[in-house]
């Protein structure tokens, strides 16, 4: 018997910390280097929205033996030190941020950024957190709503991403390239028209270790060519809240439709399925625990109270402050309550990639 649900569900999840990944993205990662030999050529790269950090863990590996600092990390959250990767604990959506990525460079240009962010940290500074697992989860107030928000999950990951290439207009050097996870939503094409505005190909990539049945796949951009005239800003971080949806209705020559491939061993395992504890090679299966648990994550005061036996009570309206209550939006406001499931902690509690 597998010791945790998610080594009994999730091949990718039990084989990283079987290899010693601290998620199971290093997979993706891997994978669309096998595709696209991101890493060939590249001493320097950057790597957004990195915790827990197995995409740094790769980045220092193939990349690695150049001395420290030619891997920079970023994440709202802190991440457990990496050998020679210079870690940033902030917010990339902010100024401040890119400013101190861009310092740590010195001049020097990247060759690679890559962004593997999701709205599932703090992406709210209210001390709310996003979930994206399974289901949006919306903590406030003590209390957990269950809710459907795919458009806000896809808008919040496009922020990331134009956060992301943002960062990258001021740090990659000409012919760079920028590899960010992107949700093929209903707007993925405007997304994919910004994209092509700074590089010359653009691409979207699905890893066999990223679910068929997520909406999640990576934009794949080589050859950074920002326009001619073109000057970086860091002024205006995120989409334009005021900009005409019409736009979006792209057709003709300005429709972009960019190439779909999928990448990694089609014939390895399926993310989707459930395979035995022991593998292949008649292995008795042994617990492996998880080789670097995030540090202080967003979800810890549900873990905390799952300890203390208090996670499955029911949280009533009523125990709730009104005030705070009143300024929820009203589909997260409306529920009466919501027990946050135990297996709900638990998966959350040692990956947080989907
Ligand atoms: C899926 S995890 C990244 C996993 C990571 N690539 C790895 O391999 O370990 C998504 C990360 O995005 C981070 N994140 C979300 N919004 C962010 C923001 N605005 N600034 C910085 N990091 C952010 C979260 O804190 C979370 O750690």
């Amino acid at each position: 018997m597998g010791r945790t649900s998610k080594d009994k569900r999730d091949v990718y999840y039990r084989l990283a910390k079987e290899n010693g990944w601290r998620a199971r993205s290093a997979f993706k990662l891997l994978q669309l280097d096998e595709e696209f030999q991101l890493f060939q050529g590249v001493t320097r790269a950057v790597d957004l929205c990195a915790a827990p950090g197995s995409w740094s863990q790769v980045l220092s590996q193939k990349i690695g033996g150049q001395g420290s600092g030619h891997v920079v990390a970023v994440d709202l959250q802190a991440m457990a030190p990496l050998p020679g990767v210079l870690q940033i604990q902030g917010d990339i959506t902010q100024l401040s941020t890119a400013q101190e990525i861009i310092r740590h460079f010195e001049g020097c240009p990247a060759d690679l950024v890559v962004c593997d962010g999701a709205p599932d940290g703090s992406c709210c500074s209210s001390g709310s957190s996003w979930k994206r697992n399974k289901r949006l989860i919306y903590v406030a107030c003590h209390q957990v709503i269950v809710t459907g928000l795919h458009d806000v999950d896809e808008y919040m990951q496009a922020q990331l991403l134009l956060a992301a290439l943002n960062i990258a207009t001021h740090v990659l050097k000409p012919g760079g390239c920028f590899v960010a996870k992107i949700f093929r939503g209903r707007d993925v094409t405007l997304i994919y028209s910004q994209l092509r505005v700074f590089f010359s190909s653009v691409l979207c990539a699905k890893p066999r270790s990223s679910r068929n049945s997520s909406i999640e796949a990576f934009a794949v951009c080589r050859g950074y060519d920002p326009p001619e005239g073109f000057l970086p800003d860091l002024t205006k971080p995120l989409l334009d809240h005021s900009y005409d949806p019409d736009f979006n209705q792209l057709d003709g020559p300005t429709r972009i439709i960019v190439p779909f491939v999928t990448c990694g061993d089609l014939s390895s395992y399926d993310s989707d399925r459930s395979y035995p504890l022991d593998l292949e090679d008649g292995s008795e299966y042994k617990y492996t625990p998880p080789t670097q648990p995030p540090i202080s994550p967003p979800y810890q005061e549900a873990c905390t109270l799952k300890k203390k036996g208090r996670l499955a009570k029911e949280i009533r309206p009523q125990d709730c402050p009104l005030s705070t209550v009143d300024t929820l939006p009203q589909p997260l406001a409306a529920p009466p309550c919501h027990t946050l499931l135990a297996s709900e902690v638990e998966d959350n509690e040692m990956n947080c990639s989907p």
